[in-house]
């Protein structure tokens, strides 16, 4: 069975479910960005893109509200400065009416030895992804609280913001720092009536990730499907499922939860036996027969 005729490339939520929603996405003209803010329109919600590029948003924007017949609105915005996400979240509450939801996705990173990165390098990632978490969630946070609407923040974050990793140092501090943001705030915005959770995606082919993390002459061993127990990478649609649920009042009582997406990819690395998995099944006989015969000799 090919994957198109799997359940998880369906959409999961039930028409309109986000109808009440104005949900800001950040770096939601590309990728992943795309892929959720496609299904929150298509589930009903108004939706504000927003990054750099002012082109591919529009882009975007156009495929999507074709499609969806809602109203999607691209907005240029660069997470790094404080000034433009309150002017980005000015002009959505303008134009859509004040966000209830805010979705950190905007996101820079690439391979790199660190010892090889210029400090400016390693500040240009950690401003992209943790200040400009920051800043999106504190501008949301005092609009909402002021307004005395509830709302929600969803961050996406990675699996290395808890283990670390390797030649993505830059990223993997940032992301750990958005994950204490999300516990930090689930609890002191809970009173506000603000959720806040996380998503870490194992791997999910997209141009702007794959470009930059995979280098082309080692693409076979950087066969991410092959580091999955499940044997394959993400689909974008079953990362949009969990995204608009967690965004979604159907999830009002999950708050600081960060959910991992990854097909155990990130658990497979960790466990110290798990290596045992290249052992072939013929093999256990003798293996076990090996280690009964000790009780004899002892
Ligand atoms: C070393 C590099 C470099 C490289 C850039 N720099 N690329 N250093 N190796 N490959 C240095 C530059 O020389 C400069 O330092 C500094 O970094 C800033 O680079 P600029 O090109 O001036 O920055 P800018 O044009 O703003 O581009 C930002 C970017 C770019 C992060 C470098 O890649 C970008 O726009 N990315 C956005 C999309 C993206 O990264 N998507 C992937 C997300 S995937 P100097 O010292 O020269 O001034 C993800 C999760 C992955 O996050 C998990 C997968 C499983
Ligand atoms: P992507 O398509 O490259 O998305 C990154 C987005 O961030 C782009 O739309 C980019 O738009 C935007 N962006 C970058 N710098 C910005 C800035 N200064 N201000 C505003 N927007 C900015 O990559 P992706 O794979 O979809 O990644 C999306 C999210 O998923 C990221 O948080 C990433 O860390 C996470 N993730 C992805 C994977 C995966 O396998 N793909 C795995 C784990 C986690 P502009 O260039 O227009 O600014």
């Amino acid at each position: 069975m090919n994957s198109e005729n799997k359940n998880y490339t369906q959409p999961m939520l039930r028409e309109n479910a986000l109808a009440d929603k104005i949900i800001v996405v950040t770096g939601g003209g590309t990728g992943l960005g795309k892929a959720m803010s496609a299904y929150f329109s298509e589930l009903g919600a108004k939706v504000a893109i927003a990054s750099r590029k002012l082109e591919t948003l529009e882009k975007t924007a156009g495929e999507i509200s074709g499609k969806t017949g809602n109203e999607v609105l691209a907005v240029q915005c660069d997470v790094t400065s404080y000034d433009d996400v309150e002017n980005m979240f000015a002009t959505v509450k303008e134009k859509l009416g004040s966000a209830n939801v805010l979705v950190n996705n905007a996101a820079g990173n690439f391979i790199s030895p660190t010892e090889r990165l210029s400090h400016r390098a390693f500040d240009k990632i950690v401003d992209i992804v943790l200040r400009g978490s920051y800043n999106a969630t504190l501008a949301f946070g005092k609009e909402k609280i002021a307004e005395k609407i509830s709302g929600s923040i969803l961050n996406i974050v990675t699996t290395y913001a808890w283990t670390g990793s390797a030649f993505v140092v830059p990223s993997a501090v940032s992301k750990a720092g958005v994950l204490a943001m999300t516990r930090s705030l689930a609890v002191e915005w809970a009173k506000y009536g603000i959720r806040t959770n996380a998503i870490a995606p194992g791997p999910f082919p997209t141009k702007g990730a794959w470009e930059r993390l995979v280098p082309k002459e080692y693409q076979d061993k950087f066969d991410f499907a092959k580091k999955v127990p499940l044997r394959r990478v993400g689909e974008h649609q079953e990362l949009a499922n969990l995204a608009a649920y967690l965004v979604s009042d159907f999830s009002a009582y999950i708050n600081g939860e960060v959910i991992t997406i990854d097909g155990g990819e990130w658990l497979q690395g960790a466990g110290q036996f798990n290596i045992l998995q290249m052992i072939p099944p013929e093999m256990w006989d003798n293996i076990e027969r090996q280690i009964r015969s000790l009780k004899k000799k002892e």
